[in-house]
């Protein structure tokens, strides 16, 4: 009895470690169109559904991914993404579209996807992109996989690992993504940490990342 209770405690302990918890769910019919609807007072996992005799072709299709996104000022960086909120037949799904464009020296500062691992494909230009993977032996430190990648390079970012993208080449790059979910979500790293609305505390990220204060208050500027 305690040895089944122990492998069931582990078990549970497992799976909310486990990266793979948060993969979007299988659907369980054949069509779930979103309802986009802000007044709707019911919120689900994902999004309800219209009813099926409802949905139309164009709820499973999009336009507009010939052209970049807004760019991001001062990282040279602009995504264009197809997720469940600009297509509604993506809803249960477990799938989603981005293309980006980075100029020369443009840059997807390091962030992470929380829901959804992350296939690229490059289309034109010369990106180094890579991930970090915690090491297991040690959770202090960390793996760097990287790869300079060139039209029909295709390389993986495991889901919620920290990435970037980066255009090391001399002319614009473009690439295109596709996530395991409809709506992978995205954590920005640094200003995620360093433009917070409240801050945190000023000792949180001094000891944190062993900087001074002065320091901290510096990057807060630049990153609010
Ligand atoms: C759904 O609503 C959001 C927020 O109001 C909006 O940005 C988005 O364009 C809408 N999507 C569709 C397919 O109408
Ligand atoms: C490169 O991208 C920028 C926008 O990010 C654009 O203004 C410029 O025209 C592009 N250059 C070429 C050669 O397409």
């Amino acid at each position: 009895m305690r040895m089944c209770w122990f492998i069931t405690t582990l078990s549970i302990i497992a799976f909310f470690l486990s990266p793979a918890y948060a993969y979007d769910l299988n659907p369980l019919q054949d069509l779930c169109v979103a309802v986009n609807d802000s007044k709707a007072s019911v919120l689900v996992n994902g999004k309800i559904c219209k009813d099926p005799k409802l949905a139309k072709a164009d709820d499973f299709f999009a336009s507009g991914l010939n052209v970049r996104g807004n760019a991001v000022p001062q990282l040279g960086f602009a995504a264009n993404i197809v997720d469940v909120n600009k297509m509604p037949g993506l809803n249960t799904l477990g799938i989603s579209i981005v293309r980006a464009d980075l100029e020369p020296q443009g840059l997807t500062p390091l962030h992470t996807h929380p829901r959804a691992t992350e296939l690229i494909t490059i289309l034109e230009g010369t990106i180094y992109a890579g991930f970090l993977a915690p090491d297991a032996a040690n959770i202090f430190k960390s793996r760097l996989f990287s790869k300079i990648m060139n039209p029909g390079d295709v390389f993986v970012i495991p889901q919620g690992l920290i990435h970037f993208q980066y255009n090391v080449g001399h002319k614009n790059a473009t690439l295109l993504a596709s996530f395991n979910s409809q709506n992978p979500g995205i954590v920005m790293i640094p200003s995620t940490i360093f433009a917070s609305d409240p801050p945190i505390l000023d000792d949180v990220l001094a000891k944190g990342f062993r900087l001074d204060k002065k320091v901290i208050n510096e990057l807060r500027k630049k990153f609010s």
